[in-house]
C-alpha cells in the first residue's frame, strides 16, 4: 500500500501532527463509561481499585517525610535520565530472575509511565512513511503514537503464542520486494500477556525473533526490536519466560525494552522506564531534555523506597491472587454463557488483564454496529477489537472484542458477560 505525506491544511491553526493524532478511541470509551454509570465496563484497562497499595504507599510517604534531606532532594529536579539510584535498583529488581539480561543503568531512562518512553522511541526512530511491524492485533494506544508520527504499521498474523515468525518473515519479504526494505525501522511486541490478545510470545518464538532481526540487520540495515513488558509481573500460572535481553549477548545492540510500575504497583505514581542500546541513549536523552529534562523526581524517590523496602514484592502476590480470581470468574462466565455458541472462541491467558474474544465471522462488533448498540442497551461496554488492528498486512477482524477483567469484581464480571452474551445471542439470531 502506498504512503502519502499530506500537505498541511492551511485553513487550520493546528499542526499536521495534531491532525494525525485525532481519532484515538480510548478517551471516547472512558467518557461513555462515565456518562452511563449503570454500564458494566469490561473496556477500561485500569488496574484493580481495591488492591491499590494505599497503606504501603502511605508508609513509604511517612518514611520519606521522616528523612528531611531525602525529602528535600525529592522535591528538586534530578537528571534527565532519571534518578541514578532508581535506575540501578530497577536493573537489579527487574532482572532478579534473569540476571543475564541485566542492563547497565547508563542505558536506562526513567519516564512518566512507559507510554512516554514508547513515544520517545517513536519520535527518535521514525520518519513519516517508515515502517513498524507489530502483531495483529496490537496495543492500540501505541498505534495512535505511531500514526502521530505518520509511520506505516504493518500487522503480522498472531495467535496465543504471539506474533507468528513465519508471517513476520513473509511480511518482511513482501516489504523488501516492494523496494521498501530501507523503511523498516522497528518490530514491536508486547512480549508477555499482550494487550489486547492476552498472548505470550513463546520461548521458541523469542529466539526466532531475535534471529530474524539479527539477519535483517546483517542483510538489509539497522532495525530495532521493541519489547513492551508492561504486564511482565502479572503472571498467574506457569513459569516466567526470559526477557529478550536475557536470551542473547548481542540482544543489547538492537533490543529496546519498555517497563513500568503502573500494573505491578500503581499507575497513579506513573513511573516507567526503558532500556536502549548504548548508541541510542544520548539521542533519547536529548529528546527527553526537550520535553521535560527528567520525569517527576518525587515519584521516582517514592518508587525507589517501595522497591528497596521490599513492599512491591509483598504487594505482587496480593494482586496476582486477586486477578487470578477475576480471570477465573471471566473464563467461567464465558464458558457458562457462550461455551455452546458455535464459532465463539477465546484462549485462557496465563496473566495480564485481558481476554480476547472472536465471534462468528458475520458478527460485526465495531463501535456503532448492531452488536455494539445491543450491548449498550443490555448495559455492557467492551473494546471493539478492530481498534487494535494495523491498517496494513493483515485483514482487520471486525468480529473481535477485547475484554478486561482488571476493574470489575467477580460479580460485575459475571454480570457483564451475561449481558454481552445476551447481546451476542440476540444479534446472532437476527443476523
Ligand atoms: C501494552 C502496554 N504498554 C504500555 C502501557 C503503558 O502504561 P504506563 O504508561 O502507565 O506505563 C500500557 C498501559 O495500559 C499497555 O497496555
Amino acid at each position: 500500500m502506498g504512503h502519502t505525506v499530506s500537505e498541511p491544511n492551511r485553513t487550520s491553526t493546528l499542526s499536521r501532527r495534531a491532525g494525525m493524532s485525532s481519532g484515538q478511541p480510548i478517551g471516547r470509551l472512558m467518557a461513555l463509561a462515565l456518562k452511563h454509570p449503570n454500564l458494566v465496563s469490561l473496556a477500561a484497562g485500569f488496574v484493580d481499585n481495591d488492591t491499590l497499595p494505599c497503606e504501603t504507599t502511605a508508609a513509604a510517604l511517612r518514611r520519606l517525610a521522616d528523612q528531611p534531606e531525602l525529602l528535600r532532594k525529592a522535591l528538586q529536579y534530578d537528571m534527565t535520565a532519571g534518578s541514578g539510584i532508581l535506575r540501578a535498583n530497577i536493573a537489579e529488581w527487574n532482572y532478579r530472575r534473569f540476571p543475564a539480561g541485566r542492563p547497565d543503568p547508563e542505558r536506562m531512562i526513567v519516564t512518566a509511565g512507559s507510554n512516554q518512553f514508547l513515544h520517545l522511541v517513536a519520535e527518535a526512530l521514525l520518519d513519516p512513511g517508515d515502517i513498524v511491524l507489530a502483531a495483529a492485533p496490537t496495543y492500540f494506544v501505541f498505534m495512535g503514537t505511531l500514526k502521530g508520527v505518520d509511520a506505516r504499521i504493518v500487522g503480522v498474523s498472531s495467535d496465543e503464542f504471539g506474533m507468528s515468525i513465519d508471517a513476520l518473515q513473509e511480511q518482511l519479504q513482501r516489504i523488501a520486494a516492494a523496494g521498501d526494505a530501507h523503511r523498516v525501522k522497528l518490530i514491536y511486541t508486547v512480549t508477555d500477556f499482550d494487550n489486547p490478545a492476552g498472548s505470550t510470545l513463546s520461548l521458541e518464538r523469542r529466539e526466532q525473533l531475535l534471529e530474524v532481526v539479527r539477519r535483517w540487520r546483517a542483510e538489509q540495515g539497522p532495525i530495532h526490536l521493541l519489547s513492551d513488558c508492561a504486564y511482565q509481573e502479572l503472571r498467574y500460572e506457569g513459569e516466567d519466560l526470559p526477557p529478550l535481553l536475557a536470551l542473547a549477548d548481542d540482544a543489547s545492540e538492537f533490543v529496546i525494552e519498555a517497563g513500568t510500575f503502573s500494573k505491578s504497583y500503581s499507575p497513579g505514581i506513573r513511573v516507567g522506564w526503558g532500556v536502549v542500546p548504548e548508541s541510542l541513549a544520548p539521542t533519547l536523552l536529548e529528546m527527553k531534555s526537550n520535553i521535560d529534562f527528567g520525569s517527576p523526581h518525587f515519584a521516582q524517590v517514592l518508587m525507589n523506597d517501595v522497591l528497596t523496602s521490599g513492599e512491591i514484592d509483598s504487594h505482587l502476590p496480593v494482586i496476582r491472587a486477586g486477578y487470578r480470581v477475576k480471570l477465573d470468574a471471566m473464563l467461567d462466565a464465558l464458558d457458562a454463557e457462550l461455551g455452546e455458541t458455535p464459532d465463539v472462541v477465546w484462549h485462557k491467558p496465563a496473566g495480564g488483564l485481558y481476554v480476547w474474544l472472536t465471534l462468528p465471522e458475520h458478527i460485526d462488533a465495531s463501535e456503532g454496529s448492531p452488536l455494539w448498540r445491543c450491548a449498550m442497551e443490555q448495559g455492557v461496554l467492551y473494546v471493539p477489537g478492530y481498534y487494535c488492528y494495523p491498517t496494513e498486512g493483515e485483514p482487520i477482524a471486525l468480529n473481535t472484542i477485547r475484554l478486561s477483567f482488571g476493574v470489575q469484581n467477580p460479580a460485575g464480571i459475571r454480570l457483564g458477560i451475561e449481558r454481552l452474551a445476551a447481546a451476542i445471542r440476540q444479534v446472532a439470531q437476527t443476523g
